[in-house]
Parts: C-alpha cells; sequence; structure tokens
C-alpha cells in the first residue's frame, strides 16, 4: 500500500487547483496532522507546495525523482499497489526475484532511484547512478518453455520502444536481440532472468530487468562507453526528461506485454521487425559459449520467424539463422 506522502504526492500532481487540507485528509483516511507532515517531507524533497489559507495546497513544481507518488500519480491506485519503488537497492532484479519466490503475482513491479549492484547481461555490471535512469523489474509468469525467454526480452525491446514514442514523442530502434538505441547510440538494456520448474521445463518466474538511460550527461558514462551508450536527454538537446511519467507509461506496455503473451506474436514480431536496425548491416558473430568458434563476420539479412537473426556469412552462399544467448553480434562500423 503507497504511503500517505506518496499518495497525497499523487493527489497534488493530478489537481490543477489548489487541493483543501480537510479534504486530502479525508480522501486518504488520516488526519489533518499526517497531511502537514506529507506537505513538510515532500518540500523536503524538493516539491514546491505553494499553501494558501481556505484554499489549501497547489504544487507549483516538481522535480525529477523517482518515487512513489510521482510514479503513482500517473497510474490507477489499484496498480500502484504491486509498484514498490526504493530509493535504493542492490539490484531490483535481485529485489524482484525475492518477491516472485514468495509468491508475488504477475505484474509486480520494482523500481530504483539507484542501485549499488546493477546487473547487466554476460556478469557485466549496470551503472546505476541517482538522478539519471530508470532501473525497473517486472515480474512474468509466462507459462512456457525456457526456449522462448529471448523472445520476451524482443517483446520487451519493442515495450520499451513504445513507452518512449507515448511519453516523449521520441523514435528510438533496436539492435539485435534487445538493445534499445537513439541514434545509434544505446540508451536501453534489457536482462531476463528466469527460474525453470524442473518436471515442466517451463518457466516459473521471468524477471525482465529494464535500464534506461534518460538524464545523463556525456560526462556521467566511463570512457569505454563513450562511444557506445547515450541517454535521452544527450540526444535531445541536454533537455531534462520527467522520468515517473515514462516509468508508468512502461508499465502500461509491459501490463500490454502479459496479456498480450504468447498470442500476440505476429503483432510484436512485425512491431520488432520496424524497428530493428540491424538487417542490411554488416556484422561480426561472437559466439558466447566459451571455446567455441572465433568470430565470423558477415551481413545481417532479415529477422526470422522466431526473433532469430538471419545472417549470410562471407564465403557462404547459405544464410544461417542466429539465435541469441548463443551469439552476441557487433556492426563491423560502429555500435549497430
Ligand atoms: C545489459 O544491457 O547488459 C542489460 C542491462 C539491464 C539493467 C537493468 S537495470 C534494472 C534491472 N536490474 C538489474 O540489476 N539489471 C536490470
Amino acid at each position: 500500500m503507497p504511503s500517505v506522502k506518496d499518495r497525497f504526492l499523487s493527489m497534488l500532481i493530478n489537481s490543477s487547483d489548489y487541493v483543501s487540507g480537510e479534504a486530502a485528509s479525508k480522501a486518504l483516511g488520516v488526519s489533518r496532522a499526517a497531511v502537514n507532515s506529507a506537505v513538510m517531507s515532500l518540500r523536503n524533497d524538493g516539491y514546491e507546495i505553494d499553501s494558501a489559507t481556505n484554499r489549501g495546497y497547489l504544487l507549483t513544481s516538481r522535480p525529477d525523482r523517482m518515487d512513489g507518488g510521482n510514479v503513482g500519480a500517473f497510474l490507477s491506485p489499484s496498480r500502484m499497489e504491486s509498484v514498490t519503488v526504493l530509493p535504493v537497492v542492490d539490484s531490483t532484479n535481485n529485489y524482484c526475484k525475492d518477491l516472485a519466490r514468495k509468491g508475488a503475482p504477475e505484474g509486480t513491479v520494482v523500481i530504483s532511484e539507484s542501485q549499488t549492484g546493477g546487473k547487466g547481461r554476460r556478469g557485466r555490471s549496470f551503472l546505476s547512478p541517482p538522478g539519471c535512469g530508470i532501473y525497473l523489474s517486472y515480474l512474468l509468469r509466462p507459462k512456457t518453455g525456457i526456449e522462448k525467454i529471448s523472445e520476451i526480452t524482443c517483446w520487451t525491446a519493442v515495450a520499451v520502444c513504445d513507452a518512449i514514442k507515448e511519453t516523449y514523442g521520441l523514435d528510438s530502434s533496436i539492435k539485435w536481440v534487445n538493445d534499445v538505441l537513439m541514434n545509434r547510440m544505446k540508451i536501453c538494456g534489457i536482462l531476463t532472468e528466469a527460474s525453470v520448474e524442473a518436471e515442466s521445463g517451463t518457466i516459473g518466474s521471468c524477471i525482465i530487468g529494464i535500464g534506461i538511460n534518460v538524464n545523463e550527461k556525456r560526462s556521467d558514462f566511463p570512457d569505454e562507453l563513450s562511444t557506445l551508450a547515450t541517454s535521452i536527454s544527450i540526444e535531445n538537446g541536454g533537455k531534462t526528461f520527467m522520468r515517473a511519467e515514462l516509468a508508468a507509461t512502461l508499465i502500461r506496455s509491459l501490463d500490454d506485454l502479459a496479456a498480450g503473451w504468447p498470442d500476440a506474436h505476429g503483432n510484436y514480431l512485425e512491431a520488432y521487425r520496424s524497428c530493428c536496425i540491424t538487417p542490411g548491416n554488416r556484422i561480426s558473430a561472437y559466439t558466447t559459449m566459451a571455446g567455441e568458434s572465433p568470430e565470423r563476420t558477415g551481413e545481417a539479412i532479415s529477422i526470422g520467424d522466431d526473433f532469430s537473426l538471419e545472417v549470410r556469412f562471407d564465403g557462404s552462399d547459405e544464410t544461417t539463422s542466429l539465435k541469441s544467448g548463443e551469439v552476441s553480434v557487433r556492426g563491423l562500423y560502429g555500435y549497430t
């Protein structure tokens, strides 16, 4: 259940006029003193709240903070009941995995303002400072075989592109298999972790972890990422984007994904094909299994019906179907 402070903030955000202390205390089912203390605490967090005698409170300015009230203003109160927003956590995927183990339902969401041990793919870490990005994990219980896990991440990449378009009106694209790009540089990574039920081989729970670079500045990225990663802000003239709105839209997009799984395959495949910019590019393929063959180069041709990447390797007339998990692909000219 969201706190009084969070629920009051959501009320203020959704009201274009003053909210009286009395109306707030009635709507929230708390005392006037509790409303006053929420006002003080919100002001401490940087929310500017005007108070006028006989009128109440009006929110006049809102910082870009990832907190429950800010996100909750853009979702229904019932949806917020299964959304946890934390100031800091080791990894939202780990936290969400714990909730899943305790029986949390599909649609459970964990968001954090920052992560101290953000995880990337292939054992890498994912830089997660406060005040910049969206670090969000979503619990799916898809009742499908583990071989479908990479398809889930492809659907997720589509959900991320949709949410960015809907919230900020901006176009993004996908580098096979599931990096989301803006102007051909990475703005979002997805790490999907699943637990498998031994007897049936089906996925018991699947944690979809999404990290989006929203308001980072160039100097926030380490040197080794400077030519690969960017943020939505950098690509749009340094403007600050409100992360809470994007997080809320993303939750709705992921709810659509969960509701559509697996029947909406055709829609997601079509959307994926139109967003994915890997086909048509020269690529290098690296096998990800230790001790396997060295890299090969070729041309990416198309996206297969199972979201595989069809590639014609140099020296071959045939196309090879690359499955994610087995290979990673890098463009020969730049990141894509
Ligand atoms: C990658 O590109 O390597 C994937 C990065 C995934 C990062 C997100 S941030 C939210 C969630 N929690 C984590 O620890 N990792 C994912």
